[in-house]
This record gives C-alpha cells, sequence and structure tokens, in this order.
C-alpha cells in the first residue's frame, strides 16, 4: 500500500475520535469519513507499519446503520462527526471504545456499565465559541471552522447543539458585523480586530452571556451590538467585551469590560448555584452534568466523616457537591478567575466546610509532599477530573502516596483514563468500575466515571 493508493473497503468500527476503522491486506485504515457497514473508495493520504490514513472520495454502498444527517453543514463542519449513525448507534459505539481502549491501552478489565445516554440530542450545549474569520472580499465571516483548517471558518446559518438563542444571537452578530464593518481577524496575518463570539446559555437557569473576544475595542458600534443581541431575549443577562492582543488562536481574554449586565451567569446544578465567568470551566451539558455528578458522588460512597481532595475542580462544581456530603473538602485549580467564582460560589451556597488551592495541580501536590506550603490535606478520598490531557505520572505518583482508600477519576477522554487507570494499578489502586456518559450526542467525546480502590495494606 502506498500514498495516493485508491482503495475499495468495508467500514468495520469507529475509532476513538470519530474516524472510521476498516481493514485492507492485514493493515489497518482509518478514514476520515464513514461509518460502520458502509462499502467505500478511498484516497491513501499515510502509510506507517500497522496502520494507514484515507480520504472518503465516494460512498460506493451506505450502511444499513445510516440515517439522513439532521445539520445542512454537515459536509463542511467538524463538529457533529457522528450524525449519520443513528443515535441508539452512536451509544453502543461509544460504549464499546470505552472497553477496548482500557484493555488496549491500559491493560484493564473493570467493569464497564452501561452508556448513559444523554435525554436531548440537540441544543443540549450551554456554551458554545463561534470565530471570526475574514471571508473572500474582506468581510467579516462568523461561524465554526471547516473540518480539519485551524484557519477556514463558514458563516454558519444553523447549529443543532446550542439553544436557538444562541444560534440567534450569532445570525444577529454576523449581520451586525457586516453592516458595521467590523475587522475580523486573520490569524495568519495576525491581523484585524474581532476574533471569538462565545455564548453561553445556560440550560437550566435560562440566563445567557455573550462575550466578544478582540484584540482591541476599536469596533463600531459596540454598544448598540450589545443593546441589540440583549434585546433578543431577556434571558440574556451580560453581554462582555474580552481582550486579547496576542497570537493564541484561543478564546480566552486577558482582560475583560462589561457591556451590559453584570458580567456572570449562575447556573443551578443538584441544588446549588455556579456563578460562571467568561474564563472559567463550567461542563457544557448540564442536565447530563447532574447525572455525571450524581454518578461520582456514587462513585464516592462517603459516609460523612471524610476528607475529600478535588483536584482540577474549575468553579468548584464537584468540590461544593462533595463537601456537602463529607467531613471538609479541599479543590486545586489553575485558573486564578476559576478559583475566585469557586470561592464565591462556596459562599453564596452557605458552604463553609470547602477550601480552595489556586495553582497547577503537579505543584501543589510536590509542595504539599515536600512540606514547602502548609495545611496539606489527608484525603480519604481523591476526585480527579483533567482536561484530555489526563493526568502527568507525577500527579498519579502524588495521588498515590496520600494513601487515599478511594480515588474517583472523572475523565473527559478514554485513552488516558486507560493510560492513567494502568499506572495507578501499578501503584496499588485497582480499577473496579466504569461508568460512561454521553455528554456531547452526534461528537466523538465520551465522558467516564471511574473508580479505583486501593488493595489493603
Ligand atoms: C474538565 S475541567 C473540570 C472542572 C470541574 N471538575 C467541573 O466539573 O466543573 C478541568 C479543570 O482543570 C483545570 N486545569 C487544567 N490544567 C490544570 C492543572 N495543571 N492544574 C490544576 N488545574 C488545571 C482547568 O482550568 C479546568 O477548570
Amino acid at each position: 500500500m502506498k500514498v495516493s493508493d485508491l482503495l475499495k473497503v468495508h467500514v468495520d468500527d469507529v475509532a476513538l475520535g470519530g474516524k472510521a476503522i476498516a481493514r485492507h491486506e492485514g493493515r489497518v485504515v482509518f478514514i476520515d469519513q464513514g461509518v460502520p457497514g458502509d462499502d467505500l473508495e478511498v484516497t491513501v493520504t499515510r502509510v506507517k507499519r500497522s496502520f494507514a490514513e484515507a480520504r472518503l472520495e465516494r460512498l460506493e454502498r451506505p450502511s444499513p446503520l445510516r440515517v439522513p444527517a439532521p445539520c445542512p453543514h454537515v459536509d463542511r463542519c467538524g463538529g457533529c462527526r457522528l450524525q449519520s449513525l443513528s443515535y441508539p448507534e452512536q451509544c453502543r459505539v461509544k460504549e464499546r471504545q470505552v472497553g477496548e481502549a482500557l484493555r488496549h491501552i491500559g491493560g484493564l478489565t473493570p467493569e464497564v456499565r452501561p452508556l448513559r445516554p444523554a435525554p436531548e440530542v440537540f441544543h443540549y450545549r450551554n456554551k458554545m465559541e463561534f470565530s471570526f474569520h475574514p471571508g473572500e472580499r474582506g468581510e467579516p465571516v462568523l461561524g465554526l471552522h471547516e473540518r480539519g483548517t485551524f484557519d477556514r471558518v463558514f458563516a454558519l446559518e444553523t447549529c443543532l447543539l446550542p439553544s436557538q438563542l444562541s444560534v440567534e444571537i450569532v445570525r444577529a452578530t454576523q449581520h451586525f458585523a457586516r453592516e458595521h464593518g467590523w475587522r475580523a481577524y486573520d490569524p495568519r496575518l495576525h491581523r484585524g480586530v474581532v476574533r471569538f463570539l462565545v455564548v453561553r446559555h445556560l440550560t437550566l437557569s435560562d440566563q445567557c452571556a455573550v462575550h466578544l473576544i478582540a484584540t482591541s475595542d476599536e469596533i463600531g458600534g459596540l454598544e448598540t451590538w450589545a443593546r441589540e443581541v440583549a434585546g433578543l431575549s431577556p434571558a440574556v443577562r451580560a453581554v462582555t467585551l474580552g481582550l486579547n492582543p496576542s497570537r493564541a488562536g484561543v478564546a480566552v481574554s486577558e482582560e475583560e469590560r462589561v457591556l451590559l449586565g453584570e458580567g456572570t451567569v449562575t447556573e443551578r446544578l443538584l441544588g446549588l448555584e455556579f456563578e460562571v465567568s467568561a474564563n472559567a470551566f463550567l461542563q457544557t451539558n448540564s442536565r447530563q452534568a447532574e447525572a455525571l455528578y450524581t454518578a461520582a458522588l456514587e462513585a464516592a460512597r462517603l459516609r460523612g466523616d471524610e476528607c475529600v481532595l478535588d483536584l482540577y475542580c474549575g468553579t468548584g462544581t464537584l468540590t461544593l457537591l462533595f463537601a456537602r456530603a463529607a467531613r471538609e473538602a479541599v479543590g486545586v485549580e489553575s485558573v486564578p478567575d476559576a478559583v475566585e467564582r469557586a470561592r464565591r460560589n462556596a459562599r453564596r451556597n452557605g458552604i463553609g466546610n470547602a477550601r480552595f488551592v489556586e495553582g497547577e495541580a503537579r505543584r501543589i501536590l510536590r509542595e504539599w509532599a515536600t512540606k514547602a506550603r502548609p495545611e496539606a490535606p489527608t484525603p480519604d478520598l481523591v476526585v480527579v477530573d483533567p482536561p484530555r490531557a489526563g493526568l502527568h505520572p507525577r500527579v498519579v505518583a502524588r495521588v498515590a502516596e496520600l494513601r487515599p482508600g478511594r480515588v474517583v477519576y472523572v475523565s473527559c477522554n478514554p485513552a488516558t483514563l486507560a493510560r492513567d487507570g494502568h499506572d495507578f494499578g501499578a501503584l496499588g489502586y485497582t480499577l473496579v468500575e466504569v461508568e460512561p456518559f454521553d455528554l456531547f450526542p452526534h461528537t466523538p467525546h465520551i465522558e467516564c466515571v471511574a473508580r479505583f480502590e486501593r488493595a489493603i495494606g
């Protein structure tokens, strides 16, 4: 097999991340599109010893599992890769992927419980980021990235993941930007002004925040735009401008200005209120976040007298939920704004037995271990909820040194869960049970709650 070969293949499965898997002459071929059961004609784009990559050329015979893609942007957008599979089939694929990742990457065979499907398969996202990009005539285009590109954006007409109001805000902003000649930022030239529009419409509280990120505030009609988007619905509580003049292509701002409202919005999860700001993390599917957190609490099996350490705590969601059920809870988080919100959230909910430490988890654990930092907790339970990259091996080792009886790992990446699970295993922690959740229907993402128990001794 060599690059540019044209092959006819049959898709057997979907890999973590959403690529289709076929086999050809004993080699695994990953294809950018396709669902199990499809017969495809593909062009080979890369060949390695044990696998190859290929691009779809023609769908020769569609799989019986296919359903019509619900989104008109399916051919351009990189987001909902699984939307041509029926929802029950998407869930079966994800559940299978979790078991296989644990087995193949981590050599682990815990009980994998049935995947918990999302109650809503559309309009479930409470936050979405949209990008500005200059169009062919220099006009501002506002939408999502074309599949596989970082520097091409298509104008969004609709999106089935956020709320209807979020889409209306994008359309209104797109229209306003063109009318007022906003200059879209071009990441290749590092030129232009408006960069991202972040819309956070919280599902359970029905509060919406709109955050425009730009290199400067030289934006025509800015205040009028803010009033216009706020006028779309009483749910819009905050319109803010964030400044990000750096080259980094991330929707994060260094400085913020409130254009309208109070600047923050609040979600209600499992009876607690969580205030969120533009830069702080909050699970983007509120209803499934409640299910995920309930499972994490159940996996913890608390009696009420424990000390809980919550690493990667964000705005303190899990820390506060655990504090309600334990003697005390300590959250560790690296984003200063999130830590400030977490402390405010503790006060807001009248929770006095939670404290928060600002800093990078690995460094904080090292400082506690070497006594360079006072007030090290002695946790009975450690909860970790890291980003997709998972845990640094030193973090796994430090957690094990604390000798908690149990570790609850909330994961958004089965591959790194499997890798870290293997490391925990080598340090005396057995992965007993994993429960997968679908928080992001139509996309390849999978969340899991995993329970590790320390072997006696
Ligand atoms: C997946 S979120 C989980 C947040 C929280 N548990 C929740 O459910 O809302 C991961 C969090 O880890 C934080 N984070 C990322 N890297 C970190 C690090 N090295 N040390 C501490 N926190 C980190 C991020 O800012 C983010 O808030």
